[in-house]
């Protein structure tokens, strides 16, 4: 039974990746999990500069899902590259460094800083940062999205991720920029727009009034992005938003995933990769499925 993928060089042992926020630098959560069950580990978006992100409270748990306003802290690349990335390598797992920024040249100093660093094999662009000049961020906008791409492209000869936003009108639209811009796949879904406020104290929950929505309750709008998306692109999508089970991971594979991500659900239960993957083989074994890669897209209509 074959559960490898390949993102243009990039081998994944499993089509399982742990998506960017929720799993740390890796090494926080050595011991409590089993990294053979991992295809990779995506870091917490690094920017240039280190950051504190946004006020308190910054997570808030609703009935069905999780909406979070972290704000991007992270120690910076020259904190990473000092503390973070040494530890991260020493683990039996593939990193997947996640980078942001403000403006194009925040990315192309990142990109250029990384490129020089042999054992990072791929790069996953995270484009639901604002954009200063142009107050959206960058992946709400096709010109935008393939102005950058464009310009990372000729400087990173490594496996290069483009993720981006669901806010939009047409996700598609994004999607075939970062392509035909030179992207080696795209990475969706980020977080969805949210808001939740005390009745009591009449306040938002979260600190900075707004934040990104997460886990189960988008699921389904995170795997019709995904349907739409691989009906328009060729490159290979690394695919998730609100994956809790193997039979979660299952439709976003028959959707159109080469590899899914998982998020929030590591937060409470960091080895769910290990579920997971036994699922995908329960579920192969019985429909005798030999390849993993068979079930891409695979969804009959
Ligand atoms: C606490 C938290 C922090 C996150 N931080 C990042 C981040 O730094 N960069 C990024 O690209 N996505 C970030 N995300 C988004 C996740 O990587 C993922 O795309 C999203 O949560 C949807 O998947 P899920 O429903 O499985 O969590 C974060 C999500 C959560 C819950």
């Amino acid at each position: 039974m074959n559960l490898a993928v390949k993102i243009k060089n990039f081998q994944l042992r499993t089509p399982i990746v742990c998506a960017s926020g929720t799993f740390g630098y890796g090494e926080e959560l050595k011991g409590l999990v089993n990294f053979k069950n991992i295809g990779a580990v995506t870091t917490k978006t690094i920017t240039i500069n280190s950051r504190e992100g946004n006020p308190p409270p910054r997570i808030y748990e609703t009935e069905y899902g999780v909406m979070n306003s972290i704000g991007l802290e992270n120690p910076g690349l020259s904190g990473f590259l000092a503390e973070k990335l040494p530890r991260l390598l020493k683990l039996p797992v593939k990193p997947l460094v996640s980078v942001g920024g403000f403006s194009q040249e925040d990315y192309e100093q990142i990109v250029k800083a990384l490129e020089t660093k042999e054992e990072i094999e791929a790069i996953e662009v995270n484009l639901s940062c604002p954009n200063i000049k142009m107050k959206k961020m960058f992946s709400q906008d096709s010109e935008a999205t393939y102005n950058l791409v464009k310009s990372l492209r000729a400087i990173t000869k490594k496996t290069f991720i483009v993720k981006i936003t669901p806010e939009v009108s047409d996700i598609t639209e994004i999607a075939k920029a970062a392509q035909s811009a030179g992207a080696d796949a795209i990475s969706l879904v980020n977080t969805f727009f949210a808001l939740g406020i005390n009745i009591e104290t009449k306040k938002p929950y979260l600190g900075s009034v707004y934040g990104g929505y997460s886990s189960r309750a988008i699921k389904p709008l995170a795997l019709y992005k995904v349907w739409q998306v691989y009906k328009n692109v060729t490159i290979p999508l690394i695919a998730g938003g609100g994956i809790e089970t193997a039979n979660d991971a299952i439709e976003f594979f028959l959707a159109g995933a080469t590899a899914i991500s998982i998020g929030t659900i590591n937060l409470v239960y960091p080895d769910r990769a290990t579920d997971i993957l036994k699922g995908l083989k329960d579920y192969m074994k019985r429909k005798k499925i030999k390849d993993i890669n068979e079930l891409k897209g695979g969804m009959v209509s």
